[in-house]
């Protein structure tokens, strides 16, 4: 999963907002999405982004709570907040309102209240909509309000029907179509801030698409904590699979790339390996975390599935869409992995060849089960072990990247490049692409050549006869 630090600001508008909020966004695309949302339900209250912290009347931190480190940092930004919370009312400014959001919150509500105690709002993923009422609450009544239900209501059914799509540059956007996870893998802490498993309805998701879709979105990327577990009801109450989502959303005039972030090896469907034959707009390139190459440790993760079963999905995947490229999640020094384990996961790497990855040290999660297992792996083992798969994975992106080099591919034009007369954009494999063109292209899908690989991203040549075409 890709894991973000970034605020999300919006494009600078002409008057200030009545209220200015600054989202600051760690952790999953989820979250980016969520901090948008959150934007959304408080826009009818006065509340429009404004670039720095110190310009804001709420600040909010969205907050992820994977590993123990990304935890810490929360705690220590806050303390910057609360300093340039304190310096604004020196100045003769309105108090800014602290808000802490997403899966610390979820996970850690108590613990900010103690350490933290000068926050106003504490909310959990599933009851931003509740945000303007807990906004007033906390207005009138002072002290901590704390929302971390798991509420019987749909989120999704009380946000604002106009939502603005989180896009980069509209082109390309998020959309949260399954939250929550119910396979409670031995290391992780998502089954407990995110909550059970659901999806939300196929003409909920269709209706946000569209809106996306006429706002100018050309790229979608649906997401969830185990997207291909999707089984949104139809408006027949049937339930519905990934695969024929994705149908769905492929006949939406003008969306023309989807992709979907992030999924589960289990839930891996032969219908959704047909959808990767048969749906141009799904994108060749596939996130499938695996974790560990060994039985044994996959075993001990309850991942629920073989190495080789693995190797047998990226088979049939393959065979159905060639040019499909694969990204993965990997975690080193699990509970009781040892050095022949380590060995299986890196041999597993070099059967499937992956495109680009993430790789972490086993954190140990207050709560889940392998932090309490006895057998756990030496720090300087783990980042020995990190060192080598990093290598290993690093050289398989160059070399993937390097592949690319000499032939066209479809890219969408996402913006200016840092360089004058320089266009930006994303290949299929969601590499960024520079290439000289007009700005006139931003939007487009257009062919490029390819010839040269830099560190992480390529450089290419314009097609102009196919652009003009577009
Ligand atoms: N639902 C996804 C993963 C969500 S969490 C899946 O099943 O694959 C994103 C990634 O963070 C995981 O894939 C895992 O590699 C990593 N991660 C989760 N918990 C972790 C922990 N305790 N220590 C280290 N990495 C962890
Ligand atoms: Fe976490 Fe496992 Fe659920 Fe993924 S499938 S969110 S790793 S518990
Ligand atoms: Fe982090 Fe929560 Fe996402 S723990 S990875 S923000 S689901």
């Amino acid at each position: 999963m890709n894991l973000t630090a970034e605020t999300i600001t919006a494009a600078p508008s002409a008057t200030r907002p009545r209220q200015g909020l600054h989202v600051i966004t760690w952790g999953c695309q989820m979250n980016v999405y969520d901090s948008a949302r959150m934007s959304d339900v408080l826009r009818p209250l006065g509340y429009g982004p404004v670039d720095t912290p110190e310009d804001a009347d709420m600040i909010i931190l969205n907050t992820c709570h994977i590993r123990e480190r990304a935890t810490e940092k929360v705690f220590s930004e806050l303390g910057k907040l609360r300093k340039i919370r304190d310096e604004r009312v020196q100045g003769g400014k309105s108090r800014t309102v602290i808000a802490v959001a997403g899966c610390v919150a979820q996970a850690a509500g108590e613990e900010i209240l103690s350490r933290a105690p000068y926050v106003d709002l504490v909310l959990g993923p599933q009851t931003y909509h509740r945000l303007p009422e807990m906004v007033a609450r906390a207005a009138r009544a002072g002290g901590t309000v704390i929302d971390t239900d798991f509420p019987a209501e749909q989120k999704f059914d009380y946000l604002p029907d106009q939502a603005a799509p989180q896009t980069n540059g509209n082109l390309t956007a998020f959309l949260t179509i399954q939250e929550g996870c119910d396979k409670f893998c031995s290391f992780c802490v998502v089954p407990y801030t995110r909550g059970a498993e659901s999806s939300r309805p196929v003409a909920s998701v269709i209706a946000e698409a569209r809106r996306m879709v006429m706002s100018g979105v050309r790229e979608i990327t649906l997401l969830g904590q185990n997207v291909n577990a999707y089984h949104g009801l139809d408006e027949n109450g049937r339930s519905t699979t990934l695969a024929e989502l994705a149908i769905d959303l492929a006949k939406i005039p003008g969306l023309e790339r989807i992709r979907y972030s992030t999924s589960h090896p289990r839930d891996v469907e032969q219908t959704l390996i047909d959808a990767h034959r048969d749906i141009p707009a799904l994108m060749p390139f596939l996130h499938l975390p695996v974790q560990s190459g060994s039985d044994r440790v996959l075993k001990a993760m309850n991942r629920g599935h073989t190495a080789d079963e693995y190797r047998d999905i990226i088979r049939r995947l393959r065979e159905a869409r060639p040019d499909l490229a694969l990204s993965s999640d990997f975690i080193v020094g699990h509970p009781g992995e040892s050095e022949q384990d380590f060995q299986d996961t890196m041999q597993l790497i070099r059967d499937v060849g992956f495109a680009s990855a993430y790789s972490f040290k086993y954190s140990p999660r207050p709560g889940t089960p392998a932090a309490g297992q006895p057998l756990q792996v030496a720090e300087d083992v783990k980042d020995r072990r990190l060192a080598e798969l990093q290598a290993l994975l690093r050289e398989q992106q160059d070399a993937f990247n390097e592949s690319l080099v000499g032939t066209v591919q479809d890219v969408l034009i996402t913006g200016l490049g840092r360089k004058p007369g320089q266009l930006a954009g994303r290949s299929p494999y969601l590499q960024p692409v520079h290439f000289d063109g007009p700005a006139e292209l931003i939007g487009q899908i257009v062919k490029v050549s390819i010839t040269i690989r830099r560190t992480n991203s390529l450089g290419g040549v314009l097609i102009r006869e196919t652009a003009l075409a577009c």
